[in-house]
């Protein structure tokens, strides 16, 4: 059975909550007949208002967000550690984003993870990052999620020389993306999203790439009211 997400949890709860199911009744009437009327009346009514209740949490904003994220999954390659404009830190700064997108919108969450993880160090990191680039390294992950479920993929990484870390392209080459709606956004620190969107595009074949999401990780990880309006207004356009 598919597990629930929370949202989804939460919209059932609400219309069961509504519809009055677990609360007790009281029949203190005197005739079994009429009694027995009375409690068929009961269920037909509690159910109408189940049904109703249903239908209008169904309606509802929560349940649209629900709805268009029951099979949309955030997939994300973040470094913790030291980095630029930031010092170190235990949370990436894209995965700050991929938290928020994933807590809004209901959806799972993949860390995408090297095998041999980056260096905590900010500049051995760069000279790895540096070497893998020019090398046009694919870093093993230790896994990969199964996409077979989901037809939306909340995309996250960040821009590291101009382009996509390259355990990101591990990701990319080793799935199959035919029919899957991209939603990309990146971290940077000046870059911006520096072409990796279309990248996107022409690596993720049979995808389609929706308008994406660029930010400054010292904003995503240091000004969080100001990330999450962004990231709120970035899915409220995408219909979230
Ligand atoms: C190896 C490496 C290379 C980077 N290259 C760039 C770059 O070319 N342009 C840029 O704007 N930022 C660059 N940055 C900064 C990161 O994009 C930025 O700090 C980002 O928010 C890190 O995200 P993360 O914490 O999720 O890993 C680089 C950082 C690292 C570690």
């Amino acid at each position: 059975m598919k597990k629930l997400t929370r949202r989804q949890f939460a919209v059932l709860a609400g219309a069961l909550a509504l519809a009055g199911c677990g609360q007790a009744r009281s029949a203190d009437t005197d005739e079994a007949g009429a009694e027995a009327q009375d409690a068929s009346q009961d269920e037909a009514s509690a159910s109408d208002a189940a049904e109703a209740a249903a239908q209008e949490a169904a309606n509802s904003p929560a349940a649209e967000a629900s709805a268009a994220s029951s099979n949309a999954l955030v997939l994300v390659y973040s470094r913790a550690g030291e980095n630029y404009r930031v010092g170190t830190v235990e949370t990436g700064n894209t995965m700050v984003l991929a938290q928020m997108i994933a807590e809004r919108t209901g959806a799972d969450l993949f860390e995408l993870e090297p095998v041999v993880a980056y260096p905590a160090s900010y500049d051995e990191c760069i000279d790895v990052a540096s070497q893998e680039k020019s090398d046009g390294a694919r870093p093993e992950l230790k896994a990969l999620p199964d996409l077979g479920g989901y037809d939306t993929v909340f995309f996250g990484f960040p821009c590291w020389w101009g382009d996509l870390p390259m355990c990101v392209y591990t990701a990319i080459e080793a799935l199959t993306w035919e029919g899957k709606t991209i939603h990309p956004f990146n971290t940077h620190e000046g870059s911006g999203e520096s072409g990796m969107f279309s990248t996107l595009a022409a690596t993720c074949t049979g995808s389609s790439v929706t308008e994406g999401l660029t930010m400054t990780g010292s904003t995503a990880q240091n000004e969080r009211e100001e990330a999450a309006s962004q990231v709120e207004a970035w899915l409220a356009g995408l219909g979230y």
